[in-house]
């Protein structure tokens, strides 16, 4: 355990707007901070940090806290090495290193099997079994060369070939599902993961291997063609880049994106050592900012399918949010990089990557692909879409690309700049009212999981909420209140919950923090009462009384609920409550 005023220094020199500026980019204004939830998929930021409560809250998935449990569920660690984690990012020396506690020594196990897994795979491609996998690389071009720098293998062909080997050396069942290297079949029997299997081992920046792709090389095998290591304590695959522990040594400040785990050999072998994969998806924010670390700019290289193509729409915005420059390369004449540079050559390809156009370009060709413009129809349509994308834009961009549309049409570029603006104001409107909508969604039946009683008693809970909000900016009110208010009087159990904690820690003499209710509640609950304490409304000692008297009146007088306001599920609670009554 490390000792309270440690953490608490560490709370202190983490500024919670900075740390979580660097994993997602953040509108400012005051002391609310605004920006993209990175625990959920949104268009429209409702993810909130708040400067004076140092707390944060995301008002689309609900999820809320301080700045060490932000750390925590984004750098996937557990509370202490959230701790020690910031301690470091603050320059700070840990007072003393405690043996390995639970999550961090289950890391320290995983790691090690993934590396005695890597190794296990290489030696069984080069064993006498793996001779058909070995023929399969060599076919696909690679030579033992580049074999050997991205560490490929073999999972041989059997039930526990690698599960025994591993057991062999002392790693338990527990472990071996945590590192995800082996599962319960149907009979509870532990199996590989990885059977007959060609292997890519993926290498964090350190160099430790953290994870596999497994790709099916024969005929008759079954499984689908990649099998990956899903999620594990150290292993997120949507915040890795495949090759990324290589690519960063390039001496460029430019990468280049693909899809798979072939395409990134193939192109370091011919000497683009700057290729990187995020392996099939479409480029996630943590990838983005990984990107920017090491480059500049991005040079998108999918495969030429319309599965490549939508993840590359799906990608630019996210990689510009990041202030990455991003080109697109068009393939013709190949599916993907592997296939181009084995058929066209290395300087066929660098001629490609010259040429790679910039991604408004790149978005504009492909909006005009979509419409035949030799008739009217498809010029309207076009001209439609091709403004509706403008409008996105900046104004010098919109003006350089609004002469381009023009020329391309025969029109004048002022009705092209004029579509541009009207298509920006509906744009600008329709989000403001999508944004308004979702806000007033969210709130409306937030929190009714952690306070079911909410949504039955909404005017005592709106009291206390506004009380609890109240208290802890104004925490020598505490006391006051307590001999005002007993605690039994407090309508729901959760308010109920929160206000207990309140006064006891009072007398505990400790500041309300909102690490310090981590401790006493649950994630759900803490995000609620982060939610709560940094709400709308400023209520101080004035306003004391008056809450006061709503929560007694509302204690006193439990109202028979309006049923014609019950939602379903509301409705039948009651009634199974009512029907307990009377037995
Ligand atoms: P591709 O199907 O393009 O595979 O998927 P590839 O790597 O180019 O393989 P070859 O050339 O057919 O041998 C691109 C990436 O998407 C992921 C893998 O990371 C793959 O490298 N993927 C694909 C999966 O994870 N699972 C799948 O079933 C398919
Ligand atoms: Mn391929």
């Amino acid at each position: 355990m490390l000792p309270p005023e440690f953490i608490n220094e560490v709370k202190e020199k983490n500024d919670i707007t900075d740390v979580i500026g660097g994993y997602v980019t953040l509108k400012r204004s005051g002391r609310i901070s605004k920006g993209l939830c990175p625990f959920h998929s949104e268009k429209t930021p409702s993810f909130m940090v708040y400067g004076d409560t140092s707390s944060f809250y995301c008002f689309g998935c609900q999820t809320g806290g301080d700045v060490v449990t932000f750390i925590s569920k984004i750098e996937n660690l557990d509370y202490i090495e959230a701790v020690k984690f910031l301690a470091n990012r603050a320059g700070m020396t840990l007072p003393e290193e405690g043996r390995y506690d639970g999550l961090s020594h289950m890391r320290m196990r995983i790691r090690e099997q993934n590396r005695e897994a890597g190794r296990f795979f290489y030696r069984a491609l080069y064993s006498p079994a793996g001779k058909q996998a070995l023929a399969y690389f060599h076919t696909r071009g690679l030579t033992d060369e580049i074999i050997r720098r991205f560490g490929l293998g073999w999972s041989p062909d059997g039930w526990d070939e690698l599960v025994r080997h591993l057991n062999g050396l002392g790693f338990k069942r527990d472990e071996i599902l945590a590192a995800d290297l082996g599962f319960n079949n149907k009979s509870g029997r532990l199996t590989d993961r990885f059977r007959n299997r060609v292997m890519f081992p993926i290498i964090d920046l350190q160099g430790n291997v953290v994870g596999f792709g497994g790709r099916r090389f024969t005929e008759d095998a079954f499984g689908g063609k990649y099998v990956n290591t899903g999620d594990t304590l150290i292993y997120k695959k949507t915040n890795h880049l495949f090759a990324m522990n290589l690519a960063k040594n390039s001496k460029t400040r430019e990468l280049i994106l693909c899809e798979g785990y072939m395409d990134v050999i193939a192109l370091h072998q011919a000497g683009f050592t700057n290729a990187v994969a995020a392996l099939g998806t479409a480029v996630t924010q943590p990838q983005a900012k990984l990107l920017h670390r090491y480059a500049d700019r991005v040079v998108l290289s999918q495969d030429g399918d319309e599965a490549g193509q939508k993840s590359i729409a799906r990608s630019i915005p996210i990689m510009k949010a990041e202030g990455l420059d991003v080109r697109v390369l068009t393939l013709t004449g190949a599916k993907d990089p592997d296939e181009f540079i084995r058929r066209f050559g290395p300087e066929r390809f660098k001629r490609l990557l010259e040429g790679s156009s910039n991604d408004i370009e790149y978005s504009l060709t492909r909006i005009s692909g979509k419409y035949d413009i030799s008739t009217d129809d498809g010029r309207l349509h076009f001209l439609r879409e091709a403004c509706e994308y403008l409008s996105g834009l900046g104004s010098l961009e919109r003006e350089v690309y609004a002469g381009r549309i023009a020329d391309k049409l025969h029109i004048e570029k002022s009705a092209v700049l004029s579509q541009a603006a009207a298509s920006a104001r509906r744009r600008e409107q329709s989000e403001k009212a999508k944004e308004f909508r979702e806000m007033a969604k969210t709130t409306a039946g937030v929190g009714s999981k952690v306070n079911p009683e909410r949504s039955a008693n909404l005017r005592a809970s709106n009291a206390e909420y506004a009380l609890i909000r109240m208290l802890f900016s104004h925490q020598e009110m505490i006391h006051r209140t307590a001999e005002k208010l007993p605690t039994e009087v407090v309508v729901t159990d959760f308010g109920r919950r929160i206000y207990q904690a309140f006064i006891e820690m009072n007398q505990d003499g400790q500041e309300i923090t909102v690490s310090l209710l981590s401790q006493r509640f649950s994630p759900e609950e803490l995000s609620e009462i982060v939610r709560v304490i940094n709400g709308n409304g400023n209520f101080d000692g004035s306003d004391l009384d008056t809450l006061i008297r709503i929560i007694e009146t509302e204690h006193e007088t439990p109202k028979p609920q309006d049923a014609a306001n019950l939602t379903e599920d509301e409705l039948l609670k009651q009634m199974s409550l009512l029907k307990k009554k009377k037995k």
